[in-house]
């Protein structure tokens, strides 16, 4: 026997209903109507702070969503669960859409004004040029397992941070529609699909401590590039407002909505045993913003 499945988990008693599945949306957003500032004081267009660290996000993402889809992919072949088939191609075709509206918006605004293509191949050719390779080649479970539990893992922090970007006032006072439109759209999508590579890696290994210990390497991972990609772009500000940069630093940090509050409580909470992401109830929330954005894309299928 294999001692390790002692540590194996039991599969939690849900009712499938209560879970959204992810739906298929195609934006066409061209981002023209964002501007790098707003002569509206309030509007987050004018924050430093919070545009450094939406842009590293977005210049993380395409790559970063490219890497899920590779790790649910190569067991999509093995699920027999029709639900769980069914999931695993929408939770695609969302990543997919995620990446080239980010990327659209990386080439055509951000890189307008921020230059960003050294951090795009940097943190690529890190990433996916030495540590995706390193993995499959030398970590205990890399080339298969250790990708899907890290993907699970990270779908984790997107699924809490989008429950924060809906409920954060700094996102709501942005001028551009489409910038709010894009936020809200991927932050539904996050939590529409957030079981769906946490179920594929269950199917695949449901062990504590393949979950645990992939989620302890991509909080260091996601921290840390995050930061890289933040710094990259705030060390390029001409005109910084500290004053304005301690606030936003201290909301994101203390308040309970912050999304560095949220990252250290989503890490935390991913240690109980047995846990699941469907454990966390944001239906309604879901309910409120879906409705929003099906009503600002044309096709939804
Ligand atoms: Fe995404
Ligand atoms: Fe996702």
């Amino acid at each position: 026997m294999d001692f390790l499945s002692i540590f194996d988990e039991k599969t939690p008693a849900r009712a499938a209903a209560q879970v959204p599945h992810p739906k298929v949306r195609s934006p066409q957003w061209d981002f023209s109507d964002y501007k790098f500032e707003s002569p509206n004081p309030d509007a987050t267009e004018n924050n430093v702070f919070r545009r450094a660290y939406l842009i590293g996000l977005s210049l993380l993402f395409p790559d970063g969503e490219r890497f899920f889809i590779r790790a649910v992919k190569r067991y999509a072949d093995q699920i027999d669960d029709p639900q769980l088939k069914q999931d695993v191609k929408g939770f695609i075709a969302q990543e997919a859409q995620h990446g080239r509206q980010h990327e659209l918006l990386n080439e055509k605004i951000f890189g307008s004004r921020y230059e960003v293509n050294s951090f795009l191949k940097n943190w690529n050719a890190f990433a996916f040029g030495f540590l995706e390779k390193f993995a499959a080649d030398y970590l205990p479970y890399g080339g298969g397992k250790l990708e899907v539990a890290v993907t699970a893992a990270a779908e984790h922090f997107t699924a809490v941070w989008g429950t924060s970007a809906l409920k954060s006032e700094s996102f709501a006072k942005f001028d551009s529609q489409s910038i709010k439109n894009l936020i809200y759209w991927h932050a539904i999508e996050e939590i529409e699909h957030k079981h769906v590579a946490f179920d594929v890696m269950r199917h695949v290994d449901a062990n504590y401590f393949l979950r645990t210990g992939a989620m302890v390497v991509t909080a260091a991972l996601i921290g840390s590039l995050s930061l890289w990609g933040f710094a990259h772009i705030f060390r390029q500000e001409k005109n910084v407002d500290y004053l304005q940069v301690i606030r936003s630093f201290g909301y994101e940090a203390f308040n309970k909505d912050g999304m560095l509050r949220q990252f250290a409580i989503a890490f935390v909470t991913y240690f109980k045993p047995n846990f699941h992401p469907s454990d966390t109830d944001d239906r309604e929330l879901f309910a409120e913003f879906s409705k929003l954005v099906d009503a600002s894309i044309e096709k939804v299928a």
